[in-house]
């Protein structure tokens, strides 16, 4: 991970995070332990929870605590109860900086007044928690300010896009073993996400429908080359059908007589909530496990249809999650401004705030020279072009 090395480096030059503690709710895998040990190596002290109780690669949980000496609360199929209890290890350490993705840690936090004290702020991950951040700050709850890192142009373009794109194609090979060419691909919902979803399935040679409720989307998903219908429709055609709206009851209980037989359902999106897993109980006879990371549901209606990871984050709770070039940015970003917090924290507001243009910039450099990829730079004619009315026809 080149560009976090990179960035590491500034950060330890300029001592923004020394002696600071950071508290992170993250998955805990392979290359959100780099970015621990990068803060650590900035000088911070680090506690990790797991922001999901499937995404834990154990070997990885268990590297960080008894090689590394990270406090480590994480492991793969974690209850609900444990899954708050571990959030809470974090949280009893009074983060200065928080890291935090889907706004689990940061609702947890706001619960403990104490707790926001001594915060500085939060880096936001994921979409739906910057989506939930708003959310708290429109019904005046929210008393930190969050760091919208998804909105960063170095993370979302990236990660979201191509990240999910391929981590989730990946995670339905490995969980079904089934081909994705000559398939019919419903993608529910046409976002960042969607879009690297339905892109990479087309690019295996399956046929790709879109679903969505923005119209703008939906007729950018048209133009793409893409077939857009409501999903009720979509649904008794599709072979294997991805949610990736952040939304919920999106494959409602409503929708399951019609799935297809044989159907494979996974979900991209933050939360187990896309696709109704009470629905699916309700319409089946019997549930058993056909193979690791995929429930099988025999369905009333003769047919059967199949669950991927118990409908949580496909790419993650049945692959390895994203490309290490896809978070080597993102963690860059989050790495940058977890240093950002820690110089000014203090005196941004609550609310949910942009990542600073110079930090999206800096990252884009260092993948740059992390590639070996050189570019041109304006010409002092061209500046002085670019930025002028004067010429014109
Ligand atoms: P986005 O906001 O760019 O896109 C979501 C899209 O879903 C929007 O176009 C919206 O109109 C559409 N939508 C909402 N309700 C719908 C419905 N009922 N039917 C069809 N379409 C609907 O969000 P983005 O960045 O694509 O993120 C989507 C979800 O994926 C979020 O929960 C986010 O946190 C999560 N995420 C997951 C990652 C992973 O590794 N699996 C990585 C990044 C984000």
């Amino acid at each position: 991970m080149g560009i976090l090395r990179q960035a590491t480096r500034v950060l330890k030059k300029k001592g923004s995070l020394k002696g600071r503690r950071v508290g992170m709710a993250l998955h805990v895998e392979a290359k959100t332990a780099a970015l621990v040990l990068a803060l650590e190596e900035a000088g911070a002290e680090v506690a990790i929870a797991s922001c999901n109780p499937l995404s834990t690669d154990d070997d990885v949980a268990t590297a960080l605590r008894d090689e590394y000496g990270i406090k480590t609360y994480a492991r793969r199929g974690e209850s609900q109860k444990e899954y708050y209890h571990n959030l809470e290890q974090v949280a009893h350490m009074a983060p200065e900086i928080a890291i935090d993705d889907g706004a689990d840690l940061t609702t947890l936090i706001h619960e403990k007044p104490q707790l926001l004290k001594p915060l500085r702020g939060i880096c936001e991950e994921t979409t739906t928690g910057v989506v939930r951040a708003r959310a708290m700050h429109k019904a005046g709850l929210l008393k930190a300010p969050i760091l919208d890192v998804n909105g960063a142009n170095m993370k979302h373009l990236f990660d979201n896009r191509y990240g999910t794109g391929q981590s989730t194609i990946d995670g339905l090979m490995r969980a079904t073993n089934l081909s994705i060419a000559g398939k019919n691909f419903l993608v529910a919902g046409y976002g960042w996400c969607g879009r690297g979803i339905a892109s990479r399935a087309r690019g295996m040679g399956a046929e790709v429908v879109v679903t969505e409720i923005d119209p703008v989307r939906a007729i950018e998903a048209r133009f793409e080359g893409y077939r857009v219908m409501p999903i009720k429709e979509a649904l008794p055609e599709a072979d294997f059908i991805v949610t990736a709206t952040g939304n919920t009851d999106v494959v409602a209980a409503e929708h399951v007589p019609l799935l297809k037989d044989g159907a494979i359902l996974a979900n991209s999106g933050h939360f187990d909530v896309e696709i109704s897993k009470p629905g699916l109980r309700r319409h089946s006879t019997k549930v058993n496990a056909k193979r690791v990371n995929l429930t099988e549901y025999h369905l009333k209606n003769g047919k059967r249809v199949l669950l991927v990871a118990e409908g949580r984050l496909v790419n993650l709770a049945a692959g390895d999650g994203h490309p290490v070039e896809v978070m080597d940015a993102s963690f860059s970003v989050q790495a940058l401004c977890a240093g950002y917090l820690g110089e000014e924290g203090f005196g941004l507001g609550p609310g949910v705030h942009a990542v600073p243009k110079e930090i999206d910039d800096q990252v884009a450099s260092l993948a740059l020279k992390a590639y070996g990829i050189r570019i041109d730079a304006l010409t002092s004619r061209q500046a002085k072009y670019i930025h002028s009315f004067e010429e014109g026809t």
